[in-house]
């Protein structure tokens, strides 16, 4: 390993030191892994206010370049890239484990009562905190996040990620038909008027970004789609997201709603949607043509395995994405998604893509899952640099890993002779205990309660 020095011409403060071993991906566009055993991070605060890496290395060799730094020491832990949630539903906090008969009835029994709760702002902001604390908890530490149709639903996230100094993105979800009172946009030039509000209101601000929201095309007439497209036109800084090709009922739904258009997806298409920084959940139900318009623009798919398999929705198909240049990363969309943690994401997505369901299964590498869940989902967003690596330039949000967090998990990492082995033991074996602290913006923000194994 080189040590990897930044050169610096504004002013710094708060420089820090962390010291542990290492976890990270030298080139952010591919899914190889390094690991350093015993590593020092420089972070510091620049002149934009922006806590950043300013230099990686092993600990002998970069310890003497800064001989004043205030250093944190875990020894035995490991410092690895915050994890990057490319799907989740805020709101749907309290609807996770609530089992349905397939997507449609479990929007219509649990979904859609739960998110009418977040009309109440004092609601939509106890719901955001403990969120935002679950997901730091569990190691991630950005999230591309649904709200709810309710503006101050997307008010009451904001100001609690502008809090906690997160990164994150979400948006006023969008939804003028096929929805209950309490949850439908009455007046749909008027749900567009609140998109754009919101936008000026939050994208851009400290690290939050906006999220153009159409829920999903069932749910929106074709006229609030296509304004949702001149809006995602008008402003291509901003993200946007939605859900496709989920499920067989939806699909077939779409097909009588929009006849005019070639495929599921073809409707987002038609509507100005399909662009760079647009991501769709799910992309199960997909044919190679729409695959290869995705990748054409620059969309991008979140997978999110634990969804699929709780709602029955179908397997996401890794080598036709892989031949067609989709960007893809993970998700847990929570709360049809059954975990917060990461590794229990990236546990599924490999058993899904393990599966012989009318093509052979594959074997993932560790190292993909990983990526796919930290500087790949990252480059999905287009924050590639920013977020979901350990890079100097790139943001200091991090997670530190105990690996011997439980019993079995110190039996298991100890007699691994692999860096694919040990990865591998910590995505089938690890949960919130893995995560030792998470640390955004140079604090450490969140920490567990350390167990005896070595801690
Ligand atoms: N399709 C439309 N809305 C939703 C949702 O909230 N969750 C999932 N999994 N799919 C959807
Ligand atoms: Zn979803």
């Amino acid at each position: 390993m080189t040590t990897l020095p930044m050169q610096h011409t504004a002013p710094l403060t708060e420089q820090q030191g962390w010291r542990a071993g290492l976890l990270w991906f030298p080139d952010p566009q591919h899914p190889q892994a390094r690991h350093e055993s015993d590593a020092l991070v420089v972070t510091a605060r620049e002149a934009d206010g922006v806590v950043r890496i300013q230099a990686i290395g092993p600990h002998r060799e970069l310890a003497p370049q800064w001989p004043e730094l205030p250093v944190t020491h875990w020894p035995g832990l490991c410092m690895a890239p915050g994890f990057v949630d490319l799907h989740i539903h805020y709101p749907q906090t309290d609807v996770i484990g609530s089992p349905a008969d397939g997507l449609l009835p479990w929007l219509e029994h649990y979904t859609f009562p739960h998110e009418k709760q977040l009309a109440d702002p004092a609601r939509a902001q106890e719901v955001a905190g403990f969120f935002l604390d679950e997901l730091m908890r569990q190691g991630v530490t950005t999230a591309l996040c649904f709200a709810t149709a309710h503006p101050a639903s997307v008010d009451a996230f904001m100001a609690q990620a502008q809090q906690r100094h997160l990164r994150m993105l979400s948006g006023k979800v969008l939804q003028d038909r096929h929805s209950p009172d309490g949850l439908r946009d009455t007046d749909t030039a008027w749900s567009l008027r609140q998109t754009e509000d919101l936008i000026r209101r939050w994208h851009g601000v400290d690290r939050l970004g906006y999220a153009i929201t159409p829920r999903f095309a069932p749910t929106s007439t074709r006229e609030q789609l296509h304004g949702a497209g001149e809006i995602a036109q008008q402003y291509p800084e901003v993200w946007v997201q939605s859900h496709v090709a989920e499920n067989v009922d939806e699909i077939r739904w779409v097909h009588e709603l929009f006849p005019e258009a070639r495929s599921y997806l073809d409707v987002y298409d038609r509507a100005g949607l399909l662009r760079q920084r647009s991501v769709y959940a799910h992309c199960i139900h997909l044919d190679d043509a729409d695959r290869r318009r995705m990748a054409e623009v620059g969309a991008a798919a979140a997978i999110c395995p634990t969804s699929n398999l709780f709602l029955g929705s179908g397997f996401f198909d890794y080598p036709a994405a892989d031949s067609a240049g989709l960007r893809c990363g993970l998700a847990s969309d929570v709360g049809g998604g059954t975990s917060f943690s990461p590794f229990h994401t990236m546990h599924a997505a490999y058993t899904v893509a393990r599966q012989n369901v009318g093509r052979p299964g594959i074997g993932l590498a560790p190292e993909h899952l990983w990526w796919q869940h930290t500087a790949g989902a990252a480059a999905a967003l287009d924050l590639n640099g920013q977020v979901g690596n350990l890079l100097p330039g790139g943001e200091a949000d991090f997670v530190v890993l105990q690996p011997r967090a439980t019993p079995l998990l110190a039996r298991r990492t100890a007699q691994t002779e692999t860096l694919a082995e040990w990865l591998f033991a910590m995505v089938v074996l690890g949960d919130d205990r893995l995560i030792a602290h998470t640390v955004i913006q140079g604090q450490i923000a969140a920490s567990a309660r350390m167990s005896d194994n070595g801690a």
